[in-house]
């Protein structure tokens, strides 16, 4: 049946949408999938928070916090760049930003599944010449109390995997974009563990798939090997024949959206946007919505309503 456009049904439309934008609510995408049938699930994904407590930052952290609870999420992942250049400061510097950070955290009331990002590292290459941290990686799981920085876990029939996606190395890019051996083994045994058709979600702080260095630089730019996953192609063969609904990705701040082979990549923004200096590529501070169901996926990116304080000078 054809609805029929009345002058009166239109401004009832036109006001909601316009409800929907005042709300930070631009987009929301929907796509089929195979999801479960044992119910929905809702998610916030958030990433690249870069704590710290400049700029009035932790009253951002609040407001972010605040909008993230009010929708009433099932569960919530994070992607990521919880603080700042934790990688080339010592602990003790590193230790307030922790603390801004998991104000947050602690103030969010469903769970959280974290993934590391490069500047959860803490100490891999301290700057003023100290020696580095002989485990990185240590602060991140202390403050977080996970045991491991990759893991899998399972919600409504929905399988969710956490990768680490960090390699430090000593050269000019300090890291790259790697998922080690260790994790690629664990990965095809964690797969093999649930049926080729459980609906499945993978989680990343380096992206596996972006088209943003072709998008922003030109057609031919390659994208830097710290930026990347640069052997995406491991994980891809493992997850070809796999019903991968998801990769949510970090680390590059803006959102994107990319389907390739049934399997929708999607970076998500940051609650920092251009690293507090406002929005990125058009891109604003925020966080992403998304709902499973048995047969399709909602994707909305929420505007939070910071307004940057960042000096521009800094
Ligand atoms: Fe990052």
């Amino acid at each position: 049946m054809t609805r029929l456009i009345t002058r009166r049904n239109f401004i009832c439309q036109s006001a909601a949408w316009l409800a929907m934008l005042a709300g930070g609510r631009t987009d929301r995408i929907a796509w089929s999938a195979r999801g479960s049938d044992k119910g929905a699930v809702r998610i916030i994904f958030y990433t690249d928070v870069h704590a710290r407590q400049e700029w009035d930052t932790p009253a951002a952290l609040d407001k972010a916090a605040t909008a993230i609870n009010a929708e009433n999420a099932d569960l919530v992942i994070a992607g990521g760049d919880l603080i700042t250049d934790g990688f080339q400061s010592t602990g003790a510097l590193a230790a307030p930003r922790w603390d801004a950070y998991m104000m947050m955290h602690r103030r969010i009331r469903a769970d959280i599944y974290p993934a590391i990002g490069n500047h959860d590292l803490v100490a891999a290459n301290p700057a003023d010449g100290s020696l580095p941290a002989k485990d990185p990686r240590a602060v991140f799981l202390a403050r977080t109390g996970l045991e491991k920085t990759h893991y899998s876990f399972d919600a409504v029939g929905y399988h969710f995997v956490v990768l680490d996606s960090i390699q430090i190395t000593g050269d000019q890019y300090k890291y790259h974009g790697n998922i080690n051996r260790e994790q690629i083994e664990w990965l095809k045994r964690d797969m093999a563990n649930v049926s080729m058709n459980t609906p499945t979600v993978i989680i990343t702080h380096i992206p596996l798939l972006t088209a943003f260095y072709s998008a922003s630089q030109g057609a031919t730019s390659p994208a830097p090997i710290n930026r990347v996953v640069a052997n995406n192609i491991d994980v891809l063969n493992i997850i070809k024949d796999r019903n991968v609904i998801l990769v949510l990705q970090g680390h590059l701040h803006v959102k994107e959206m990319i389907r390739w082979q049934g399997t929708t990549f999607i970076v998500g923004g940051a609650i920092c946007g251009k690293w507090w200096r406002g929005s990125w590529f058009g891109t604003p501070e925020g966080f992403n919505s998304i709902t499973l169901t048995g047969d399709h996926v909602e994707w909305e990116y929420i505007d939070y309503g910071w307004q940057a304080r960042r000096p521009k000078h800094k």
